[in-house]
């Protein structure tokens, strides 16, 4: 079985850190995000994933170079030389996604973070016998999404409207598709959306098909989607493979510390915090809800919360980050800085405090 998952965009919402790396390369939980995908996808049977691309492709080839020999997966891209949005891509890609055996395919935005309960998928799409499944799951606000009006008895799409600017439900597109090759016969290569396009002419021919998605999902393209989503991944994880979580009498709940990070005496962490590989938490500190990337320094007696610090950035003895403070690369908040919410770019020194929201360039 083949699968593609979209990865062009250019992460804006995820400014500063998709100025260091495209958005799917961005750690969640100190894995890149695309490698969740991937590896859920290598467990039900996917043997070769298609990128579709449009910036700087070399980076994410030669990093997922490594990987695939590592997970035994072929990986491959498809370069866009424009833009081609979320369905032009399949288009593009069409000899890499078809072949003799006329199997699905999956489709997957690079963003979102579940179980990825892929397996289930692949039942319901074998059990309906129509051309195209999409997950949905329910969010309290629909308007950023895709809302999917459905049959709840069979799942049958009734309509897909992207972005609805008056309330049409509250199911949305999550953002993971099993496909037949059928489907790119109804995609020409130009620009074009398949949310807009595509999705809405496969459910007036009836042959749309929506599943639950069970378990969480979160877009994590933003950086307040992201922590809420590190939460829920966290959570999950809980449940599902706890020894991987850190314990101890400094941890309050759900933790995640790479073996290579070192934390110092009296630390309070948690809940709902990953700390990367190589980072270094002198003694006294306090992390929650947070997202601290790999080769970060925070020195003693900082409090950090609601945030997210970048690649080897480091944080000030009595430093207080909080808010949606998001530092990018190699950031440094000096001592007793407070940040509230500011967005900092990389190479920075931060030497007054940032009282309000606001970007430093
Ligand atoms: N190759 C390629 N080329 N990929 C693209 C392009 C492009 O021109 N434009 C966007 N993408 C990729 C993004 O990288 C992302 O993985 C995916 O397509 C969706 O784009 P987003 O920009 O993240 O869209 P969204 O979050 O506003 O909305 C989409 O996701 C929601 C779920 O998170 C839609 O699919 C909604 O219907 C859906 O509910
Ligand atoms: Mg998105």
């Amino acid at each position: 079985m083949k699968a593609l998952i979209l990865v062009g965009g250019f992460g804006t919402r995820l400014r500063p850190l998709t100025l260091s790396v495209p958005k799917p390369l961005v750690e969640f939980a100190n894995k890149p995000m695309i490698l969740h995908q991937i590896e859920a996808l290598k467990v039900i049977g996917v043997t070769e994933v298609v990128l579709a691309i449009n910036y700087q492709p070399e980076v994410m080839l030669n990093f997922l170079k490594e990987f695939e020999t590592k997970l035994e997966i072929k990986i491959t891209c498809s370069q866009e030389t424009e833009p081609l949005g979320t369905a032009g891509p399949l288009a593009l890609a069409r000899d890499k996604l078809i072949d003799d055996s006329g199997e699905p395919f999956f489709v997957l935005n690079s963003d979102v973070i579940s179980e990825y309960p892929l397996k289930q998928m692949i039942d319901f799409h074998k059990a309906h016998g129509g051309e195209a499944s999409i997950m949905v799951t329910k969010v309290d606000e629909p308007s950023k999404y895709g809302v999917v009006v459905m049959e709840e008895s069979t799942g049958k799409v009734e309509r897909f409207v992207e972005k609805p600017k008056i309330f049409v439900g509250n199911k949305i597109n999550a953002g993971i598709y099993l496909l037949n090759p059928s489907v790119i016969d109804r995609i020409e290569l130009r620009p074009t959306s398949i949310e807009k396009e595509v999705f809405p002419k496969i459910a007036a021919d009836n042959k749309l098909y929506a599943m639950v998605l069970p378990g969480f999902w979160m877009d994590i393209g933003q950086p307040r989607d992201y922590i809420v989503g590190l939460r829920l991944y966290l959570d999950s994880l809980k449940k599902n493979s706890s020894s991987k979580l850190a314990t101890g009498p400094h941890i309050v709940g759900n933790v995640l510390v790479d073996e290579t990070a070192k934390i110092g005496e009296g630390c309070l962490i948690g809940p709902d915090v990953a700390i990367g590989p190589g980072c270094i938490v002198e003694s006294g500190v306090r992390l929650s809800r947070c997202s601290v990337m790999r080769g970060v320094y925070i020195k003693k007696h900082a409090c950090i919360s609601s945030s997210i610090i970048g690649w080897h950035s480091t944080v000030g003895r009595w430093a207080r980050v909080e808010n949606m403070t998001i530092l990018g690369e190699d950031v440094q908040v000096c001592d007793e800085i407070y940040s509230n919410g500011g967005v900092v770019l990389p190479h920075k020194e931060i030497k007054s405090s940032i009282l309000k929201p606001e970007i430093v360039m």
